[in-house]
């Protein structure tokens, strides 16, 4: 008799070239314990019906038990000749059991199977990283604590703009990681819906009772139309969207990160046990995990592609096609998970240089934009103001110094008596001081921000 579970109609070998195409137990063994999950709710569902007696369920619950034991120990063997996770269980289940273990796959197929376990799969990777994305944030609050005084250039077009502070900065990234876990929290909802009961695809006549497997399983509803639930990897898509947008979020800090270690900027010393050397050049402290943390994302956004591009013109209701869809999710999920955790040890451990930082701050006219201000503020109109102060630049420029130390007449030009007040907001320091608006890099904003985050993390 065939070892498959859908051996019946068939008679001689599957040829091992099919074999080797269509199985998915190389991959999705790491379903385990999910599938083990979601059999014991539906086995002790069936029971409650009245398809297994108590006894029989009970029996299944515990083999269920040991198998998974098993695999975890490393003790299970797997083969390609049983195709899936699915496949491996039920034939393990059945070697324990016999007819008993024949009866668990009573009113569901492994279409709504695979998807329920799929879906609990997701909803603990969304658990799992939104815990690590949670620490990332504090680590960044943290960081946004110990230097909060730290007044760095912020850029435009990677060119020196205007003043922000480092805990500034800090946050900016606490505020891109929490919509990231607000876009997991929206994902889980639209997951956390039951697709098991939708068998292969138009649902059973047996009298199966999905509610109590939802119950069991902590899914929110039951889905409404087996069609749908037997095909949908929207969750799936979905979820991988939002790694791939934490993966940008995280390219980016790299990238800064990488470019502020240089000795053309020098504002970080990362630390040694976050980077290597090289075979060749004594001297080097290379970044090789922040180069591959950014370099990492091609891989999530290419999972992201590879689903869409599976997903497209699939009619319903199930289609093979579908069990291409784990990889990418695995591959997606770890890797943004990698990256999340070392992002967060990074920003533990690094620390800024701030003699560097603060020996080249004057230059670039961080001030130009508050001066320019300033003038508003004395009732010269805006676009007038800024080409005053683009004059002013310019005669900077010439004379090789800061706007602070031009001559009082080149302000009192643009305005009597200007040169009096000035120095109050030209300087870096005078500059940030003088920031005022919510959500800026002023000071008291900032300080606000960080208790708001402490509060909340
Ligand atoms: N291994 C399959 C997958 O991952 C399980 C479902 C197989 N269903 C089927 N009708 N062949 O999608």
């Amino acid at each position: 008799m065939s070892q498959l579970t859908w051996g019946g109609r068939f008679s001689g070998d599957t040829d091992d070239r099919v074999v080797a195409l269509t199985e998915s137990i190389s991959f999705d063994r790491r379903l385990y314990r999910q599938d083990i999950r979601a059999s014991q709710a539906h086995a002790r569902m069936l029971a409650e019906v009245g398809l297994l007696s108590k006894d029989e369920a009970d029996a299944i619950v515990r083999a269920l038990d040991e198998i998974g034991g098993q695999i975890e120990r490393g003790e299970f063997t797997f083969s390609t000749k049983l195709e899936d996770i699915h496949t491996h269980i039920e034939r393990a289940l059945i070697e324990r059991l016999g007819d008993v273990g024949r009866k668990l796959h009573t009113g569901r197929s492994r279409n709504d199977q695979v998807a329920t376990d799929v879906k609990l799969w997701v909803r603990d990777g969304i658990d799992a990283l939104d815990a690590l994305l949670r620490d990332l944030q504090k680590a960044l609050v943290e960081a946004a604590e110990r230097d909060r005084d730290l007044v760095l250039p912020g850029y435009t077009h990677l060119q020196r703009a205007q003043p922000v502070l480092a805990a500034h900065y800090f946050l900016a990234y606490v505020e891109k990681y929490e919509r990231d876990r607000g876009r997991l929290a929206d994902c889980r909802k639209r997951t956390n819906v039951l697709p098991l009961g939708a068998a292969a695809l138009a649902g059973t006549s047996l009298p199966i009772d999905r509610a109590s497997v939802a119950r069991q399983l902590g899914f929110e509803s039951v889905a409404a139309n087996s069609l749908d639930a037997a095909s949908d990897r929207d969750f799936a898509l979905e979820f991988v969207f939002d790694l791939s947008l934490i993966a940008l979020h995280l390219a980016g800090w790299a990238e800064e990160w990488i470019l502020w270690s240089t000795t053309e900027f020098g504002f970080l010393e990362l630390p040694d046990a976050f980077c290597t050397g090289s075979s060749i050049m004594p001297h080097k402290k290379n970044p090789d995990v922040l180069e591959l943390i950014r370099g990492k994302t091609a891989r999530v956004v290419g999972d992201l592609q590879r689903l869409l591009v599976l997903l497209k013109g699939l009619p319903l209701a199930y289609n093979r096609d579908l069990q291409e869809d784990k990889e990418a999710l695995f591959d997606a999920y770890d890797t943004v998970h990698a990256s999340v955790e070392l992002a967060a040890a990074m920003i533990r451990e690094t620390r800024f240089r701030k003699e560097v930082i603060a020996s080249r701050l004057e230059d670039g006219f961080l001030d130009a934009t508050t001066l320019m201000e300033h003038l508003v503020l004395q009732g010269v109109p805006l676009r007038t103001a800024h080409e005053a102060v683009g004059k002013l630049v310019k005669a900077c420029e010439e004379r090789r110094c800061r706007l602070a130390q031009l001559p009082a007449e080149l302000f009192d030009a643009i305005k009597p008596g200007l040169s009096g007040s000035v120095h109050k907001v030209l300087g870096v320091a005078n500059a940030l001081a003088a920031f005022k608006s919510a959500g800026s890099t002023a000071p008291a904003e900032v300080e606000k921000q960080i208790a708001q985050w402490r509060q909340k993390l």
